[in-house]
């Protein structure tokens, strides 16, 4: 009788562990994709370091983070000295690559199977940039998948570190190199990279120093990434299909299954994204201030969750949307400004108080779907960016670091839907360019460029689609038993 009743149980379903890089680019991301396979009837388990996780509760409050019966959050000590706000960057860059994270993953992969409360393990998808994951799922015996929250575009201009390092191209060999057009060098060999010169690619080749830290860690990335068998894309085959082609050759299986948020809603139909993954709290009040606007009237302007600049350059963009007249939602983090919280000039708030909307963090993915976003004043990070294509809306580019350079090259040149504006920001050049984004005939062809590309990602993440059918590839691969 115990054998009939085992026979008649539903198999278990499987278990997924999720391993985000500590970071608000990689957790949004990395949430999206659990939430699909959950959605999927998979089990998951999302491990956050303990900073990430406080943070999370502290913008969402306990009722957001919720842990459902097949949605539990777990999280291992970051062991770094921290702000409020946590680590920084560079400091959990080298922990992971240290290997600090390994032994408290394993001991918690470990636990979790040994437990009768949740499934058996049976993948675990990390960050391509927290190895840690990788390597646990490889001690287990499990599948393993790593998920790359950047471009393919940039993934592959990471690739090519430790090459262009062999080349003698970098590091550079004087400071004057970034202001002397030495940075405007055409790259032509590396594979599916089109039209791109040594400035577009990964900000941390900007260095004099053999031993500086990020160009270290970006070569430490390049080389593991080459090992790398199952890796996981949010982009579409349309958007970047040569770049694609080119890391097909290098890496044995690729799932591009972008934009997530876009194959969500065909799986989701009736689930909105229930879980949010902000770090800091979002104000909802501006969705009803861009319901009071003009349809395809507003700049939304937002530097995402890095950017930091000077008192000087955060004025030179206040009195460029000022001077522009255009109505604007302006998104500044309270530690944008380098060194203390951002504060605008009492003036430029009473000129713009009626067409001006300003707050510390938004829910920017619903911000960009809203029918009064005419443009997108951005820093380029990847999500920002594909998010922007999924709203049809065109980006004017002001590149921080790291991706953010390839993106915007690629958005300007190849994707036809972005402007840049000049690093050395002049209020004077701000205001000209939002006029000629918002007016002009060369902002009216980039939103239509714009709309091509949404219409194109739509067709990409339904069903039949190219990212529907690789989702479906994916989940089939966690469902197909060991080999
Ligand atoms: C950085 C990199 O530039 C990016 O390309 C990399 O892959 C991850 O790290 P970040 O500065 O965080 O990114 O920008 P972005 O990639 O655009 O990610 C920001 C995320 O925060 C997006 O998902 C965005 O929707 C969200 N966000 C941002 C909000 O929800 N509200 C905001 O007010 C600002």
């Amino acid at each position: 009788r115990k054998l009939t009743l085992m026979a008649s149980l539903p198999p278990p379903k499987p278990h997924v562990v999720c391993i985000p890089a500590p970071a608000q680019g990689h957790v949004n991301p990395m949430m999206q994709l659990a939430q699909l396979l959950h959605s999927v009837g998979f089990h998951i388990t999302f491990i956050n370091l303990d900073f990430i996780h406080r943070r999370l509760l502290q913008s969402e409050g306990p009722n957001v983070i919720k842990d459902l019966i097949d949605f539990r959050f777990e999280t291992i000590r970051d062991g770094l000295p921290s702000s409020d706000a946590g680590p920084d960057l560079l400091s959990l860059a080298n922990s992971i690559i240290q290997k600090k994270y390994l032994a408290p993953i394993l001991h918690l992969l470990k636990k979790l199977n040994s437990s009768s409360d949740v499934p058996q393990i049976s993948c675990v998808v990390s960050d391509i940039s927290m190895r840690c994951g990788l390597e646990a799922a490889e001690e287990l015996g499990v599948l393993a998948f790593q998920f790359c929250s950047a471009a393919a575009c940039s993934f592959m201009s990471i690739l090519h570190f430790p090459e262009l390092i062999k080349r003698g191209l970098v590091p550079l060999k004087d400071e004057n190199q970034i202001s002397n057009g030495y940075l405007d060098t055409t790259i032509d060999w590396i594979p599916g990279l089109k039209d791109i010169r040594l400035k577009d690619l990964c900000s941390f080749i900007r260095t004099t120093d053999p031993n500086d830290k990020w160009l270290n860690v970006m070569v430490d990335a390049a080389q593991s990434w080459l090992k790398a068998s199952n890796v996981i894309f949010n982009t579409f085959d349309d958007l970047e299909c040569e770049v694609l082609d080119a890391i097909a050759c290098k890496i044995p299986h690729i799932y591009t299954i972008g934009p997530l948020s876009m194959i969500g809603e065909q799986l989701q139909k009736s689930e909105k994204r229930s879980m949010r993954s902000s770090l800091w709290k979002e104000d909802l009040e501006c969705l009803n201030w861009l319901d009071k606007m003009e349809p395809n009237s507003v700049l939304y302007v937002n530097f995402g969750s890095t950017t930091v600049m000077t008192d000087q350059k955060l004025r030179e963009f206040a009195w460029g949307l000022a001077n522009s007249k255009h109505p604007f939602l302006w998104i500044n983090r309270p530690d944008v400004m380098m060194g203390k919280s951002a504060i605008l000039p009492l003036e430029f708030i009473s000129e713009t108080k009626d067409r001006g909307f300003l707050a510390s963090w938004c829910p920017q993915d619903q911000v960009l779907l809203h029918c009064s976003i005419r443009g997108f004043l951005t820093h380029c990070g990847w999500n920002s960016t594909i998010e922007s294509i999924c709203g049809g809306v065109p980006l004017l580019c002001w590149p921080f670091f790291s991706d953010q350079q390839t993106n915007c090259r690629y958005a300007c040149t190849t994707w036809g839907i972005g402007m840049e504006i000049d690093n050395d920001v002049k209020s004077e050049e701000v205001e000209t360019i939002i006029k000629e984004f918002m007016e002009g005939e060369k902002g009216r062809k980039m939103r239509n460029k714009a709309l091509e590309w949404k219409e194109k990602s739509v067709q990409a993440t339904k069903q039949g689609g190219s990212s529907y059918n690789n989702f479906e590839r994916l989940i089939s691969k966690v469902r197909s038993p060991p080999e």
